[in-house]
């Protein structure tokens, strides 16, 4: 990949990875980008760098546009490691003394990761950094995705450089929101419900504070995936939406099964949920990946959780499962678990107590089935998946 100009003296100088299938848990089916930037004004500037492993295609897409020595300052927006990774090797070319601008927490986690050795200066809101005829102005973004997180603002040419904010795993030939049209949102919609949903309330501090700031970007700079040029405004009237976790008129039944019984019953509660017509997704732990899940629990307004019970305890999938979307705290749900036992019964309790943990509203205390849903047994079901519809009424799809 080559350079790509975004404005003027601005330049994309990132890496793509084609072949990335797992991001910390996260199923990445089509990849991911690391975009960093180079600003070549009277101080040449570099926001952010790439994972270690990509350092060398980064610092070619650098050397096509400039010689790499003569970076004079480094802004690191985030120090996760898919954006400093490459920050030695930078350093190293470059000079350890130039200074490297990132948030007063940036400061610390980039001395944990990589020791004192760099010139880090901590930047605050009131700090603007001038590099000749362009001047930067930064905002710190904690928690969006790490507390080090800030968003990098170019006042002149009113573009957002924001860091892992409004990005989306996918790598591909396009670098823009109008070579991809409509198609990369399904990609930024995942992206938020498996990295930033548990920050949803600070987001909509987020896109508050932007507006209060009364910046108004011609283009958005994620960190991953395409750069928003064509309609920047529509991923952040999607973050606002998305923060807001309203339910719709949509219904998940997850569950993982042994020998048949609860996929039996989360079959019965789906026609309850279908008879109302609710828009259900019905997914099998083993044949779905729980980033996937996550993805279509965010916009739901019901979930219903099913395990049959293993050894005392939950089949393993749907432990995963809880565990996973426990740490990305949806909100505004009905819930329900299920599941179908031998002899002891455990996994219902354990489900019914982790959605509770999460806050999800309660529709039933959960329904089991001794070894097979009988005839009765999965009316049971069916009425749960009614009743959850009927709750559901009203709302829209
Ligand atoms: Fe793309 Fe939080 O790193």
């Amino acid at each position: 990949m080559k350079p790509v100009k975004v404005s003027d003296d601005i330049y994309w100088v990132g890496a793509i990875d084609w072949n990335i299938r797992d991001f910390h848990g996260y199923a990445t089916y089509e990849g991911t980008t690391y975009n960093a930037f180079l600003i070549l004004d009277e101080k040449i500037t570099l926001i952010d760098t790439v994972k270690k492993q990509f350092a060398d295609e980064m610092m070619k897409n650098i050397g096509e546009l400039i010689d790499p020595k003569k970076i004079d300052y480094v802004i690191s927006n985030h120090t996760e490691m898919d954006h400093s990774g490459a920050l030695p090797l930078v350093m190293h070319v470059i000079g350890e003394d130039k200074p490297v601008y990132c948030s007063k927490m940036g400061l610390k986690n980039l001395s944990g990761h990589f020791g004192d050795r760099f010139n880090l200066q901590a930047v605050d809101k009131d700090f603007e950094l001038n590099t000749g005829r362009k001047t930067f102005v930064f905002m710190e973004t904690r928690m969006v995705h790490w507390p080090d997180s800030m968003f990098t603002y170019a006042k002149e040419d009113n573009i957002l450089f924001s860091s892992d904010g409004f990005g989306q795993h996918y790598a591909g030939w396009e670098r823009f929101d109008d070579q991809t049209g409509e198609a990369i949102m399904p990609h930024a919609l995942k992206y938020y419900a498996n990295i930033l949903l548990p920050y949803s309330p600070r987001i909509t501090k987020l896109v508050k504070q932007v507006a209060e700031a009364g910046l108004k970007p011609k283009i958005i700079c994620p960190d991953h995936g395409i750069m928003w040029r064509e309609n920047p405004a529509k991923i952040v009237e999607a973050y606002a939406r998305w923060a807001e976790q309203k339910p719709t008129k949509k219904a998940v039944v997850v569950y993982d099964t042994m020998w048949e019984s609860t996929r039996k019953m989360a079959e019965a509660i789906a026609d309850g949920l279908i008879s109302e017509d609710v828009e259900t997704k019905v997914m099998r732990l083993r044949t779905q990946h729980r980033s996937d899940v996550m993805t279509e629990i965010m916009e739901a307004g019901a979930v219903f959780v099913g395990s049959p019970t293993l050894n005392n305890g939950l089949f393993p999938t749907v432990a995963d499962l809880l565990a996973y979307m426990k740490g990305l705290r949806p909100r505004n749900k009905l819930a329900a678990g299920f599941g179908s036992y031998g002899w002891t019964g455990e996994s219902i309790k354990l489900i019914t107590a982790e959605l509770e943990a999460m806050k999800l509203e309660l529709i039933d205390p959960g329904l089991s089935a001794h070894w097979v849903p009988d005839d009765d047994g999965l009316k049971k079901c069916f009425e749960l998946g009614r009743k959850s519809g009927q709750a559901l009424a009203g709302i829209e799809s």
